[in-house]
């Protein structure tokens, strides 16, 4: 590497972000949170007839999409911007609002692109602690300086699943000082029943911005679509920072036909509840305990990390993978999608087989 050309500081910092997945038509990939059914039929057929439309630039306002994901959940769709995934979000968020000598909280076992994020814009991530895998809203307001200039806070949380009560969201947002913005991270949302990922909160606050995606509940991980709802003065500043063409005509009309698709939608929450909890239960019948999750996976937590990592090798043998999560300090843990009903059954199998064994 040449000595004389260097990245900004905080980027040799960044531990590249290590994703799992695992393509192969004899692996079940349960690594990822993705929906275990894919997207709709809809998406599919949507995507299908942009094939002729490749050599067009895509429309770089996402009118439709906008206006489709507002008309769905109530919400005005020029207060609603459109990114490559949520991550795409998180980033703009980053870039915008903070720098050198700017302070990015996340919280313990919080999503790993928050930092990354923070550092690739040259700010300094915070960590604060959780209690017991749950998000601490009285940690984060005190970890709250003048350099302070966003919180992130995923709910339902990933890796731990775990949820806090929209009593504490307010106060947190209510409480927060007035230079700082809450990012309200809603990736699992679709996943609880009449929850709006703290879509009122964005209404009545001037400090807080909620991102979604489509990459869990609708299934379109590998075409990269999120967006993010916020008080016209912060979505007015992420569509400066907005790649014009940042979202390709494919992403566009696959995400806008899934969003309207309440029925898949509705099928895939009800049918992720049902396995979470099947699954939950078993491996809690086996020992192996979790928290209540609200979201498409369960934190399988093991007696100690060795446990873990034979459980993870045990259950790559058998052709399932599921995520590691030391790197979120919790390393005797496994997250495990939630699959559909056969890989669940395998993912139990498997343990129980483990378990049986003389220790
Ligand atoms: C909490 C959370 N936020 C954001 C994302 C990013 O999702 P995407 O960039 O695919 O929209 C994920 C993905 O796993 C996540 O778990």
């Amino acid at each position: 590497m040449s000595q004389a050309i260097e990245p900004k500081a905080g980027i040799l910092e960044i531990a590249p972000y290590v994703g799992g997945g695992c393509h192969a038509p004899d692996v079940v990939e349960l690594s990822m949170n993705e929906n275990p059914n894919g997207p709709p039929e809809s998406a599919r057929e949507a995507l299908r007839k942009t094939a002729h439309l490749l050599h067009r630039y895509p429309p770089s306002d996402h009118r439709d999409l906008r206006a489709a994901i507002g008309a769905v959940h109530r919400l005005d769709p020029d207060r609603i911007v459109c990114g490559a995934g949520s991550d795409e979000l998180i980033s703009m968020l980053c870039t915008a609002y903070t720098g050198p000598g700017a302070e990015v909280i996340h919280t313990e076992h919080g999503f790993a692109m928050y930092r990354i994020s923070a550092l690739a814009a040259g700010a300094t991530p915070v960590q604060v602690a959780e209690h017991e895998r749950k998000v601490d809203v009285d940690a984060i307001l005190d970890a709250c300086n003048f350099r302070t200039r966003l919180v992130f806070l995923a709910n339902p949380a990933n890796p731990t699943g775990t949820m806090i009560g929209a009593n504490e969201v307010g106060r947190l947002a209510a409480d927060l000082p007035e230079h700082v913005l809450l990012v309200l991270d809603g990736a699992y949302a679709e996943y609880i029943e009449g929850y709006d990922g703290g879509a009122k909160l964005v209404d009545k606050r001037e400090n807080v911005v909620m991102t979604r995606t489509f990459s869990k509940i609708y299934g379109l991980g590998g075409l990269r679509v999120g967006w993010a709802y916020g008080p016209a003065h912060v979505i007015d500043v992420l569509n400066r920072v907005r790649g014009p063409f940042n979202l390709g005509l494919a992403q566009l009309e696959a995400a806008e036909a899934a969003v309207q698709d309440r029925d898949f939608v509705e099928r895939s929450r009800i049918e992720n509840a049902r396995l979470r909890g099947w699954m939950a239960d078993a491996l809690a019948e086996l020992g192996v305990l979790s928290d209540t999750s609200c979201a498409n996976f369960v934190l399988a937590r093991f007696d100690s990390i060795d446990e873990a990592i034979a459980c993870q090798d045990r259950l790559r043998a058998d052709g399932v993978l599921v995520k590691r999560v030391a790197g979120y300090g919790l390393p005797h843990c496994l997250r495990i999608t939630v699959g559909d009903e056969a890989s669940c059954r395998r993912v139990v199998h498997c343990i129980a087989g483990l378990k049986a064994e003389p220790g």
